[in-house]
């Protein structure tokens, strides 16, 4: 019988470039940092450019092509503010990782610190608590079992019930419902799956815990990508609140700086421009400094950030723009570009191609 590591996988999604730079940071640090005897596999689709495959191949033994599967169900992932999670039903795929026995599955936006490869003496499903509301597991970390016949059932069930958040994490804690009371067992402890914002609900806990972290999840609409990288200084600057653990962002951009930019093609700026076109284009030597941005917010992430108190004054949310907003608002409903309705389909769709390119890539 073959070696555990050939029979278990840590598995990672990216639809578009932008989270495949995710996947490339934390390949390294599973690699790199906690160096695993696993397997690793990313599962992408066609909204992952053939030079980002190219990368992947370093890092991972197997890039595994799927369809992009889509919620639709803007009327839900609205209550999450975040319009663009339809498409992580396209997690779904890894159940079909048959050539593997157990296998974990980690969001792009996580970052693995210390090696995890006793994950693979649970059972499926094996997850931690969500931060937000903890009878419910976060589905960026779980453990599980491939198989053809779960993938299947897992499709009826998206039919028929739809998710309560729009995302895979609503469908998949109402498919695997009895997780929070049947099995202690199930409950991975809150250091394998560490929102990167929690310190500021129970800084005490954080401070006391802090060095037993094993894997940080950097949750919300804006990634480590995202923030401010000072060349010269080698620094990170964390937008304010993100509420994003400097530290984590730091190890983070420690981690794409030393593995994956240098070996990022310098064309990349002129193909693909972008975010990954000026990251493509940092040297160290220039002493330049990448921006970062808010730029990706959806209005209505904006929305919800200004909701939250958190205001983007320098950017999208400047004076001129507001007031060009209420300048057209009160020229009525028709001159208002966007509206917001609630979608009637709650059914899952594999979207064709045509579809699927319709949807800009979310950088
Ligand atoms: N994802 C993706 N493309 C998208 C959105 C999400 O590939 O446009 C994948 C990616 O692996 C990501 C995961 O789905 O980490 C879940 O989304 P995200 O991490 O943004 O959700 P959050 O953890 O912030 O709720
Ligand atoms: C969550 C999880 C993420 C999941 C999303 C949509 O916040 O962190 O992994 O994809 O919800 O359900
Ligand atoms: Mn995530």
């Amino acid at each position: 019988m073959a070696e555990r590591g050939e029979r278990e996988a840590f598995v990672t999604l990216a639809t578009n470039d932008t989270y495949a730079l995710g996947c490339l940071v934390l390949g390294n640090s599973l690699k790199q940092r906690a160096r695993t005897t696993r397997k690793l596999v990313v599962m992408v689709t066609q909204g992952v450019s053939q030079s980002m495959r190219n990368q992947l191949a370093r890092v991972f033994d197997m890039i595994y092509d799927v369809n992009l599967l889509d919620s639709r169900d803007s009327a839900n992932l609205q209550l999450l503010g975040r319009p663009d999670l339809s498409v992580t039903f396209t997690k779904f795929h890894c159940w079909r990782l048959t050539m593997f026995e157990k296998a974990v599955f980690l969001d792009a936006d996580t970052l693995v610190l210390q090696n995890v490869d006793e994950l693979f003496d649970r059972e499926e499903l094996s997850a931690a608590p969500d931060a937000g509301w903890p009878d419910c597991f976060n589905s960026g970390v779980f453990v599980f079992r491939p198989s053809e016949e779960t993938y299947n059932a897992l499709l009826q069930f998206a039919m028929a019930q739809g998710s309560f958040d729009g995302g895979d994490q609503g469908l998949l804690n109402m498919y695997f419902r009895d997780w929070a009371t049947k099995d202690i067992a199930r409950h991975l402890p809150f250091i394998y799956n560490v929102v990167s914002q929690a310190f500021y609900s129970y800084l005490p806990a954080f401070t006391q815990f802090k060095d037993s972290v094993k894997i940080v999840h950097f949750i919300g609409a804006t990634k480590p990508w995202h923030h401010p990288y000072n060349t010269t200084t080698k620094e990170v600057t964390p937008l304010p609140e993100t509420g994003h653990n400097k530290d984590y962002l730091q190890i983070w951009w420690d981690i794409f700086m030393t593995f994956i930019q240098p070996t990022l093609d310098p064309s990349l700026k002129e193909q693909m421009g972008g975010l990954i076109g000026e990251l493509a284009a940092l040297s160290l030597e220039s002493g330049a400094t990448y921006g970062g941005s808010q730029e990706h917010l959806s209005e209505q992430e904006r929305k919800l950030n200004w909701e939250r108190g958190q205001v983007d004054y320098l950017g999208a949310d400047k004076f001129e723009n507001i007031e060009k907003k209420l300048n057209k608002s009160m020229q009525g409903p028709a001159a208002s570009s966007k509206t917001y309705a609630a979608s009637p389909f709650k059914n899952i769709s594999v979207t064709s191609k045509a579809t699927e390119q319709k949807q800009p890539p979310k950088e």
